[in-house]
């Protein structure tokens, strides 16, 4: 597109801020900017008209999970088909390390936080680690792919090299980047991140699978027969991955899927809770449940809403391969987004000035026939790192890694 289509075009869609330093540009960043304007979806814009509306729920009941105490009962059981896989390598891991961890306000890749406090520890590392544990214990690497986006990939992959890969082995590292989407400010309108490149952020983690399939890694998986993935969050330092019992139990459930989850601490904590939704698992938010139901309980007086989701997940690749083509649902989230304004001059906001448009891994979870709800110790699995103090925090996450004997 030359100049005067892509300003027809704004102006169809009320977006000529894009250019308004457009003269100032050398022909190159001219050129940049047309093409990065060419490539924007504007489907995404028109969802801001509806992002007040609540997405109807359909009918919601509840979902049993496989409980500790059964898991350590039959623990035996299940970490026997779980290393007999693991074993075959027929198990990959895929990070999602693509977010850009606003909320934590480090600069840059989540993964590469300091954890540690007298000794070199990072995020990165204490997932390796949790990793290695596994392939020590059944003898053979796990293939993992980690998902980065275009605002840290390269950062990234130079702090894995600059590490040695924590000891990993290096050929069953792959990285794959995902896409992005324009943010915009509250007021609808695309942001510039400099004069000559409009604000894009990376989409959501709900693309990962399709992104892993662009980057050629599904048949790379299939050549090397990987049948299953499990998914997980950067941020959760002391989570288990591919951890023998939850691969185990997953794959001789004949499920398509299996989720990691904890009891809630309480009826209202703010977590999704894995549920069944027109017969289908489901994730619902906190706030899309009602009060009755939050507090409903079975005649054990347990909750019947029970679990709540830590975002790690497995997946029987067949079945992420039927739902490829199906468009995920998107959601229209508040964040803090760096932009330059009417002076030029760069912003850095303190608090959320605008909207990204993200797909969700979570959703995925409703695109499966059937999930296996399995329990998993709080303490010793669930320490997300989201902000810098409070909750959720590095200082709860490094408590927790403490009591679960890691040396920081
Ligand atoms: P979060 O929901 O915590 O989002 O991501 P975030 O963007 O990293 O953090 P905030 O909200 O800005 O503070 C949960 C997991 O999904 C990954 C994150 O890296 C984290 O592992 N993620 C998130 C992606 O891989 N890509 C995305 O576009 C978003």
């Amino acid at each position: 597109m030359n100049y005067n289509e892509t300003l027809d075009l704004l102006k169809k869609h009320g977006q000529t801020q894009l250019l308004r330093y457009y003269d100032e540009l050398s022909d190159e960043s001219k050129a940049s900017l047309l093409s990065q304007i060419e490539k924007i979806d504007w489907s995404l814009l028109k969802l801001l008209d509806r992002k007040e509306m609540k997405v109807e729920k359909g009918v919601l009941s509840p979902l049993g999970a496989l409980e500790i105490d059964e898991i350590n009962a039959r623990r035996e059981e299940f970490e026997k088909v779980g290393i007999d896989a693991l074993r075959h390598e027929k198990v990959g891991a895929v990070l999602l390390a693509g977010g850009q961890g606003t909320r934590l306000g480090f600069d840059g890749p989540k993964g590469t936080y300091p954890i540690g406090v007298t000794h070199e520890l990072y995020i990165f590392q204490c997932l390796i680690n949790n990793l290695t544990d596994v392939v020590k214990r059944v003898g053979a690497w796990v293939p993992l792919y980690i998902m980065t986006s275009e605002k840290n990939n390269d950062a990234t992959v130079k702090f894995f090299n600059e590490h040695n890969f924590f000891g990993y082995d290096k050929d069953h590292v792959h990285f794959f980047i995902q896409e992005m989407a324009p943010s915009v400010g509250y007021d609808g309108k695309i942001l510039l991140e400099a004069k000559d490149r409009i604000s894009l952020s990376p989409n959501g983690n709900g693309g990962w699978f399709t992104s892993l399939v662009k980057a050629g890694y599904l048949d790379h998986m299939k050549e090397n027969g990987v049948e299953w993935l499990t998914v997980f969050a950067v941020d959760n330092v002391c989570q288990r991955i591919n951890d023998p019992a939850f691969v185990g139990a997953t794959i001789a459930s004949g499920r398509d899927c299996g989720a990691k989850v904890v009891a809630k601490a309480n009826p209202t904590e703010k977590i999704g809770v894995l549920c069944l939704e027109d017969g289908k698992p489901s994730i619902v938010e906190y706030y899309e449940i009602t009060d009755d139901m939050k507090n409903l309980r079975d005649e054990r007086g347990e909750l019947l809403y029970k679990f709540g989701v830590i975002l790690n997940y497995m997946f029987k690749i067949s079945k992420l391969e039927d739902i490829l083509r199906q468009k995920m649902p998107v959601h229209v989230v508040e964040k803090k987004i760096p932009y330059i304004d009417e002076n030029g001059e760069p912003v850095k906001p303190t608090e959320p000035n605008g909207y990204k448009f993200e797909t969700l891994v979570l959703d995925m979870i409703h695109m499966m026939d059937s999930c296996l709800s399995f329990e998993v110790v709080r303490e010793k699995e669930f320490a997300p790192v989201k902000n810098a103090t409070g909750v959720d925090s590095v200082e709860t996450a490094r408590e927790l890694l403490k009591k679960n004997g890691v040396q920081l």
